[in-house]
């Protein structure tokens, strides 16, 4: 089956910061977690590079637009790789296939009869490119994102009826409750939808950095057109010699709170108008905060992640960002945060557990995990473990997805030292004294690694969206590299041989 996943496309007016790393490290969870599962994965991130955003910050520097584009554009390409993200393509929307595609799929719409030229007069924020309403204003006519002054803007435009879709867009809320999550953001969504829907701008003449209106050339679509077009257009082009639009679309798309009007209100209104099936799922994340105020460049508090992946690795700060945040609330982060977080759960809950449990077998059972049944009580607690987390992560809830599976993590460690294998390795020892005792311990002794060894395997299939390289490294030393999601449940793993394991998260790095 194919599975579209996107994150929004990025500004490149600035060099990207955890904030944007947020959305990708999202979408990516779910792009390894569906390839798991055997879907045909196609995973879609990039640059948003048109607009005024785009052409302000050139502006202020003296140079071009697609100097600054082109300067920055590879910076968020390189964060990619670095992140672990697997993303199948990276759209840059100044490529001239997608400014095509833009300009046929806005010309059928004008086609159908949802466009017209008119005047815009009103209020603008340059930052957000965005035209806001009356109840969007916050006092004295300042952006309620960017704190800044509004722009008075009067011009004409060419106009997409967005109002006539004000019941179409009800319905869709009402069919599908959950096509918008969390409900706090779809009941936002759709009291603004409530509240009465004007017509938006669909080009704007005042600026030229943008794709021209084949059919007005003194005009450019309106930015945020152009970028959200970005999530169809790549299915013509993405992947090689193929078009993915009816295999793949709809999407589920991942986006911040800050954007949440124009891809829960404009974008399948404009689906509906081009002919075309509105998202799967828009799951809308909050803001990572420093010390409670918003992670961004113009804040000046970003955290780097490239910094902070060169001292703790990208598996750590995945995790680190998705258990600290809760996805869909706000949250702060920090440096700190993060080596506690490294230090408590990643070396010593996860960490640790895996370096017991092999060591274990390797001094215990000369490296052959025994075959016998899993203990009953663990194997009950793991019980549809998978199928939970497939639903969660399919309902948007990433964060409660990762603690249900941490869960079990502490369910392991419980089990060790509930069951304290080297005091059974002492008791099968001492046959001598005791034979039935030291038979009734080798028995003991061969389920508690059995059930520990597998516990992990278990655990590192279904941790390895969050933590996808040292779940790897971990999977190989077990001799058990499967992924695929069929192989998540506890007790479907082989009792194989188990090699050799360095430390996970090594303690020395969070020192540094
Ligand atoms: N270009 C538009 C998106 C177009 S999508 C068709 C845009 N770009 S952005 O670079 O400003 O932001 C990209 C994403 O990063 C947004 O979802 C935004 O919410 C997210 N974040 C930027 N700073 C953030 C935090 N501090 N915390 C979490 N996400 C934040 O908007």
């Amino acid at each position: 089956m194919g599975y579209l996943v996107t994150t929004p496309i990025f500004y490149v007016n600035a060099a990207p910061h955890l904030g944007h790393a947020y959305s990708t490290i999202v979408a990516d969870v779910l792009a390894r977690h569906h390839r798991q599962r055997g879907d045909d994965v196609f995973f879609l991130t990039g640059t948003d590079e048109h607009g005024e955003p785009v052409a302000n910050v050139a502006a202020e520097r003296g140079i071009t637009p697609q100097e600054l584009v082109d300067e920055n554009a590879p910076r968020f390409q390189a964060m990619g790789p670095v992140l672990e993200s697997s993303n199948d393509f990276f759209i840059r929307t100044s490529d001239p296939r997608h400014k095509a595609v833009v300009q046929e799929i806005l010309t059928t719409v004008k086609e159908e009869g949802w466009v017209y030229e008119g005047r815009y007069e009103g209020w603008y924020c340059p930052k957000c490119a965005d035209f806001k309403t009356e109840t969007e204003i916050a006092e004295g006519n300042t952006c309620p994102i960017h704190g800044i002054a509004l722009l008075r803007e009067s011009e004409t435009n060419w106009f997409f009826k967005l109002s006539a879709f004000q019941e179409r867009l009800e319905q869709l809320y009402a069919d599908r409750p959950d096509w918008v999550v969390p409900q706090s953001r779809r009941n936002e969504a759709l009291a603004f939808i409530k509240g009465g829907l004007q017509d938006v701008s669909l080009s704007r003449n005042a600026i030229t950095w943008g794709v021209e209106v084949p059919w007005d050339l003194e005009h450019v679509f309106y930015v945020w057109w152009d970028a959200l077009l970005n999530y169809v257009t790549a299915l013509r082009f993405g992947r090689e010699g193929e078009d993915l639009t009816t295999s793949h679309w709809p999407a589920t798309h991942v986006i911040g709170k800050d954007i949440l009007k124009f891809h829960t209100i404009y974008w399948p209104a404009l689906l509906m108008a081009a002919g075309m099936e509105v998202p799967t799922r828009v799951m809308v994340g909050g803001f990572l905060l420093v010390d409670g105020a918003k992670m961004s460049k113009s804040k000046g508090n970003v955290l780097d992640p490239f910094e902070a992946i060169e001292q703790y690795g990208a598996d750590a700060v995945r995790f680190y960002l998705l258990r600290e945040v809760a996805f869909g609330s706000d949250g702060s982060v920090s440096l700190d945060g993060l080596k506690l977080r490294y230090e408590s759960e990643l070396a010593n809950d996860f960490g640790n557990l895996a370096s017991r449990s092999t060591a274990m077998v390797r001094r215990y059972r000369g490296a052959v995990v025994p075959d016998v049944a899993v203990d009953a009580s663990v194997a009950a607690e793991f019980d549809g473990l998978p199928d939970t987390v497939a639903t969660m992560l399919d309902g948007g809830q990433i964060s409660q997805a990762l603690e249900t599976i941490w869960e079990r993590v502490r369910r392991l460690n419980r089990f060790v030292e509930e069951q304290a294998p080297w005091t059974l390795a002492k008791a099968e020892k001492a046959a001598d004294e005791d034979p039935e005792a030291a038979a009734r311990a080798t028995a003991e002794l061969d389920r508690v690694l059995r059930t520990l060894v597998e516990g992990v395997r278990s655990l590192a299939v279904l941790l390895h969206p969050w933590l996808p390289a040292s779940t790897v490294v971990l999977l190989d030393a077990l001799g058990a590299p499967e992924l695929s999601w069929a192989g998540a449940e506890l007790g479907t793993g082989a009792a194989g041989a188990v090699g050799e394991l360095a430390p996970l998260f090594p303690k020395d790095r969070a020192a540094a």
